[in-house]
């Protein structure tokens, strides 16, 4: 595995698009919207430095569809309510930016874009930065505002630890996986802290005196031991193991595929956060998203959609495009089984949790 891994989501407005198939992270963007109109009022209000006349904001992560422009335009909204209905003073001018891969559909991102500059109260004006959020993307000291949802899980690459050593992050042989589960588990755990403690040192720079941060990422319950495999990515290494029995797929290209995602614990990101020491915690909000899962993944087509939208490019990349439709046929099948076979308890049992953290720069 040389090159790097295309982790965007699938492109355009499709059936399998991201666009199409995101309602169940708008649900966690919806949970996110309070702490981004605190985090607003506080920017606006603190005393660390003058009321700014310029607000810069970013959305990192941003992938492409409605929920784009979905935190931003929340922030943009409690400006106007703050200091044009509440203060009754002139609003600042807003720089909105949106960041993703540079293999994003910014193209559909720049349409939905054009509502934001609508506005005249605040004026705002938008630009696109891509680029990797492990990267710098602006210039230091200019950011007021960072937002990102549900994107920090995936990792700047598969864990070099597996990778390197040709170990398989999900071994066919359940046994050899059990096994193995501890060092797989590590691993991921290991490159989580190294790539999010870079991500907190990157938007440490970037932040003004005073900025605020609010992101959230798909997670892992607290009474869960580290030792379990990430949910949805668990489940497409077993849609492509029925692959590599039925011949489909070939054992070795099998083995040498790893979805980058690590889900980690609230406790985990607060460790890190203090760690890492720029940035001090506001609030952290804690979810269980059965619900919102429930309905995305209520019928296999949907299911079907939901996975190709999130994991179509790296699974062409590895594997070409030629398998892709008989992994919708085989994930199809798999997800009736699991809905047919088991109780709405077990089929929904998961251990997922959805993490929303507050952060100012301290
Ligand atoms: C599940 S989508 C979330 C999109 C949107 N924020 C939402 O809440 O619906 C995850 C996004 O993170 C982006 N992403 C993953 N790794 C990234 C990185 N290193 N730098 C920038 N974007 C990245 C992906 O391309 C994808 O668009």
């Amino acid at each position: 595995m040389s090159s790097k891994q295309m982790v965007h989501m699938n492109q355009g407005q499709g059936d399998t698009s991201y666009a199409r198939n995101s309602s169940f992270q708008n649900a966690e963007q919806n949970r996110m919207k309070s702490l981004i109109e605190a985090a607003i009022i506080d920017i606006c209000s603190s005393n660390s430095y003058s009321l700014p006349g310029k607000i810069l904001m970013a959305d990192l992560g941003c992938s492409s569809g409605p929920n784009a422009i979905e935190l931003v335009s929340t922030a943009v909204e409690a400006i106007h309510s703050y200091y044009c209905l509440q203060l009754q003073k002139p609003a600042p001018e807003v720089s909105v930016v949106l960041n993703d891969l540079p293999d994003n559909d910014f193209n559909t991102v720049v349409k939905s874009l054009v509502k934001l500059r609508q506005s005249d109260t605040p004026v705002v004006v938008t630009g696109i930065a891509p680029g990797s959020f492990y990267e710098r993307l602006f210039t230091s000291d200019s950011l007021h505002l960072v937002c990102s949802s549900n994107s920090l899980h995936w990792l700047s690459k598969a864990p070099e630890d597996l990778t390197k050593n040709h170990i398989p992050a999900y071994d066919m042989d359940e046994h050899a996986r059990l096994e193995r589960l501890p060092i797989v588990s590590e691993a991921y755990a290991k490159q989580f802290r190294k790539d999010f403690t870079l991500f907190l040192e990157l938007r440490a720079k970037e932040l003004v005196q005073g900025g605020r941060m609010v992101v959230s990422l798909i997670g892992r319950r607290s009474d869960v031991t580290r030792n379990k495999f990430s949910y949805l990515p668990g489940i497409v290494a077993e849609i492509l193991s029925d692959m590599v029995s039925e011949g489909v797929i070939d054992k070795t290209k099998y083995d040498s595929f790893y979805v980058p995602v690590y889900t980690c614990s609230g406790e985990e990101l607060q460790e890190i956060i203090q760690d890492e020491g720029s940035f001090s915690i506001m609030e952290m909000q804690v979810h269980d998203p059965r619900t919102d899962m429930n309905t995305a993944l209520g019928t296999p087509s949907r299911f079907v959609n939901l996975v190709r939208s999130l994991f179509e490019p790296i699974l062409v990349q590895h594997f070409g495009h030629v398998i892709m439709d008989e992994f919708a046929r085989t994930a199809e099948r798999y997800w009736s089984l699991r809905l047919h076979g088991r109780s709405q308890e077990e089929r929904t049992r998961n251990h997922l949790a959805m993490l929303a953290v507050s952060l100012a720069v301290l």
